[in-house]
């Protein structure tokens, strides 16, 4: 059986779906793997260790799709309708395609996917289970925009981030305030905090009080009473009321005011990202503090920001960097793989050297999007 990893096409992508380390497991497990040449390059992986790995180089992505059984990819493939004769038109009926499709968004590209007779696994709706952690790219990808997060704002302030004793005077330490304390949130906290910031965190969740604590930071109580049902059953947050709105929106303006830094990473699954951070309290910041906002592709937490761009307003400078975690994208690359990896290895028959999908196992069952032509998914057959 024939895995391909095709170069991605997306604008600004630099991650890749398969390490030369991916490569060698892949191999070991049986299988032949066909790299598109230069995929691996913007993630500082070259063609000649794919060779090494064992992978045979592709010279264009119809080289590497021609009979490929198994597609592994970053980000979705390009329809018809975004890319006349790209990429979708390369794949054969009856190709396994695992990628981040971002298949809620995108309906009329699973749509395409499905009348092309692609078999498509979304990595995105992987359930969030103990057993699927390592498979959630969702997790492996916010945990590395998060540190990165800290580290772009440390390069765009104007002043150090420890407190600093020397023989010419005091430096103070930043103030850095992360809003949203999920995965990303989490991890720019412990990250601001080991470089030496003095740190606040904020989320609707109360059980992140705690876990906010555990890492040095301090947690902002909005309302307590108000915040008891923040939580759905999946763990994630649920969209908060007017009155909570603006009560949030008071108590978050008056710390706002006072911090150098912010980080925002506040999500709401299939939402728009809540506005968080208004013009106005842009305004109350002190000039050359920082913004970082991390939910700028869907939407921003901040009215000021601007996607795929760095701005200054008011005298603070708005980053609006977009696929963060592209910004690393060897590391990206390398856990985006091992994730694939985890998912699929289980379906491995290991004697025929090939898939073998168990059909109702959680995890696939829960990324399944299209088989057999149809759209299969509960999520997009329902039309939600
Ligand atoms: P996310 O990326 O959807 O959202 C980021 C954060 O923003 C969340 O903590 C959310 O509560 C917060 N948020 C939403 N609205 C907000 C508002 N108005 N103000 C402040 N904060 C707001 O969430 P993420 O990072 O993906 O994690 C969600 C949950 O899933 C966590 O409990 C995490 O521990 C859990 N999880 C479980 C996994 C598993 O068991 N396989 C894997 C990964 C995460």
């Amino acid at each position: 059986m024939k895995i391909a990893i095709p170069r991605e096409r997306s604008a600004g992508e630099t991650r890749v779906a398969a390490t030369p380390e991916a490569v060698k497991k892949w191999v070991a497990l049986g299988f032949e793997v066909v790299v598109e040449k230069g995929a691996g390059l913007a993630a500082s992986f070259s063609d000649a260790a794919y060779k090494d790995a064992g992978a045979t180089i592709a010279k264009d992505a119809a080289a590497a799709l021609k009979s490929a059984d198994v597609v592994l990819k970053v980000r979705a493939p390009l329809t018809e309708a975004e890319d006349a004769g790209g990429e979708l038109s390369l794949f054969r009926p009856g190709t396994v395609l695992v990628a981040h499709l971002a298949a809620l968004q995108n309906r009329a590209a699973i749509e395409a996917y499905a009348a092309a007779g692609i078999t498509a696994f979304a990595l995105e709706l992987m359930p969030r289970i103990s057993r699927a952690q390592s498979m959630d790219v969702l997790s492996s990808q916010s945990n590395l925009a998060g540190y990165k997060a800290v580290i772009d704002a440390a390069a765009e302030y104007g002043s150090a981030f420890p407190l600093m004793m020397t023989a010419a005077g005091t430096i103070a330490p930043a103030k850095v305030f992360v809003m949203g304390a999920g995965v990303a949130g989490l991890q720019a906290i412990a990250t601001a905090k080991r470089l030496g910031a003095v740190v606040t965190g904020y989320d609707v969740r109360p059980v992140t009080k705690e876990q906010v604590e555990s890492l040095g930071g301090k947690f902002v109580v909005v309302d307590a009473e108000m915040t008891k049902d923040a939580q759905t059953e999946g763990g994630y947050a649920k969209e908060m009321t007017e009155d909570y709105k603006k009560k949030e929106q008071q108590v978050i303006a008056d710390h706002i005011a006072k911090q150098d830094v912010v980080i925002t990473t506040a999500l709401i699954p299939g939402k728009p990202a809540p506005r968080l951070v208004t013009e106005e309290m842009v305004k109350r910041m002190k000039p050359g503090s920082v913004i970082v906002d991390l939910a700028v592709e869907t939407g921003g937490n901040c009215e000021c920001a601007e996607p795929g761009k760095v701005v200054v307003k008011h005298g603070v400078k708005i980053v609006g960097h977009l696929n963060v975690p592209g910004r690393l994208p060897r590391d990206a690359s390398s856990l985006f793989a091992r994730n694939i990896l985890n998912f699929l290895t289980p379906h491995v028959d290991k004697e025929k050297k090939e898939f073998a999908f168990k059909w109702d196992d959680e995890t696939i069952s829960g990324t399944l999007v299209t088989r057999d032509g149809k759209v299969v998914h509960p999520l997009l057959a329902q039309g939600s």
